[in-house]
């Protein structure tokens, strides 16, 4: 059994495999000398949006904008109130505040992580100042979709994705992004399409929707110095849709070497009582596998353990949403969301990237085995 040290993101493995193809790129873009928005991003949207099976991609500047730019859009602001989970990255409910909306959470459910649909109505019964509904498609699994859009339709209410974690991911059969009303996605370096800094893109079907996303991102104006809304500067940046449109060459495989390395964490600890690996949802017709997050007995126990190891670790999310100090003046309390608070005590990712070696793989699950063996 090897002893190297396993790092939980390696991008340098990654880069060095595409190293020619993006310099080559980035020297083209540079010889252009045009950097903000421009042919490359035109390019790289479109992509994206055929990837997503979805008719617009709007590029902007961060995953946090799109969710800002994509709530805009369907008209949520000031006075509002939007509907997500509070077991997810900050940003979620970071950015409705950037609306000048609140926040109103919904638990989640215990095996996928993602908004528990049959949570939905009760909450909106007491909220109905929710102009958005928005789950996040946690971890490179969609959320269970269809009574949530079900909840929205019979109430009026636009369904956005935060798909920030799961670009190519599938609910039965439709990718991220292309469900709701809008997708929201992040191309941050450590997602599955990682640019060379930040970036991100709003999708949806909708022409209005899209046109007018396209005026948020660039101060409001469709036309240059002609206002019709105020706005952002949330542009994407020419030399990172050109990286992605590479790398997006390459995100089916590196999808593939996920789920391969999730299987076989799977199989290798399925006979560890004080483990429970995540399970793909019957409706998850494609797990991208953004992370492999599994549920630990003494979750800080192993992951010192496996930090003495050299085997990269992280604690997705160790606080939520609701308990965080800058949300107080919401009002919750501890146990108002106890399947999301008992995730952030349980859960630990492990490495799942996709230049793991099976070896890579067995050395990890090996370490975890051998943490409570001796216990
Ligand atoms: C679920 C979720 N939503 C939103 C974001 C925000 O994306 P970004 O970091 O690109 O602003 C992220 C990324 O970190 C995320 O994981």
């Amino acid at each position: 059994m090897q002893n190297k040290p396993v790092a939980l993101l390696d991008l340098k493995a990654q880069y060095a495999h595409i190293r020619d193809e993006v310099t080559a790129t980035v020297a083209r873009i540079c010889d252009g000398q045009t950097f903000v928005l421009g042919e490359p991003v035109t390019t790289f949207e479109k992509e994206v949006a055929a990837y997503s099976q979805v008719k617009h991609g709007i590029g902007c500047a961060s995953g946090s904008d799109a969710i800002l730019l994509a709530l805009k859009a369907v008209g949520v602001g000031a006075g509002d109130e939007v509907l997500t989970v509070p077991y997810s990255f900050f940003a979620t409910a970071g950015y409705i505040v950037h609306t000048g909306a609140q926040p109103v959470f919904c638990d989640i459910e215990h095996d996928s992580f993602n908004m528990d649909p049959s949570k939905v109505e009760a909450v909106l019964d007491r909220h109905p100042k929710v102009k958005a509904i928005m789950p996040v498609h946690l971890y490179g699994q969609c959320a269970d979709m269809d009574p949530i859009l079900d909840i929205g339709k019979a109430r009026g209410i636009p369904v956005i994705e935060d798909a920030a974690q799961s670009i190519g991911a599938e609910y039965k059969g439709q990718r991220a992004g292309s469900i709701g009303a809008a997708g929201c996605f992040s191309f941050y370096p450590g997602k599955n399409l990682g640019a060379f800094g930040d970036a991100g893109m709003v999708t949806t079907h909708d022409d209005a929707a899209a046109h007018s996303l396209r005026a948020l991102r660039v101060h409001g104006g469709h036309t240059k110095y002609v206002h019709d809304t105020v706005g952002w500067n949330s542009r994407l940046d020419a030399l990172q849709a050109a990286v992605l449109s590479v790398k997006l060459r390459y995100l089916d495989q590196w999808t593939e070497a996920r789920q391969r390395n999730a299987d076989l964490y799977r199989e290798l600890l399925r006979d560890c009582a004080d483990v429970q690996t995540p399970p793909v949802a019957s409706y998850s017709t494609r797990h991208v596998h953004n992370q492999f997050v599994i549920r630990a007995k003494n979750r800080d126990g192993l992951k010192q353990y496996l930090t003495e190891q050299q085997i990269g670790t992280e604690i997705y999310y160790p606080i939520p949403l609701h308990l965080q100090t800058c949300f107080a003046y919401l009002g919750y309390k501890p146990g108002d969301f106890p399947v999301s608070e008992q995730a952030a005590v349980e859960s630990l990712a492990i490495p799942v990237h996709p230049e793991l070696t099976a070896d890579d793989v067995a050395h990890v699950a090996e370490r975890i085995r051998a943490f409570y063996a001796a216990r």
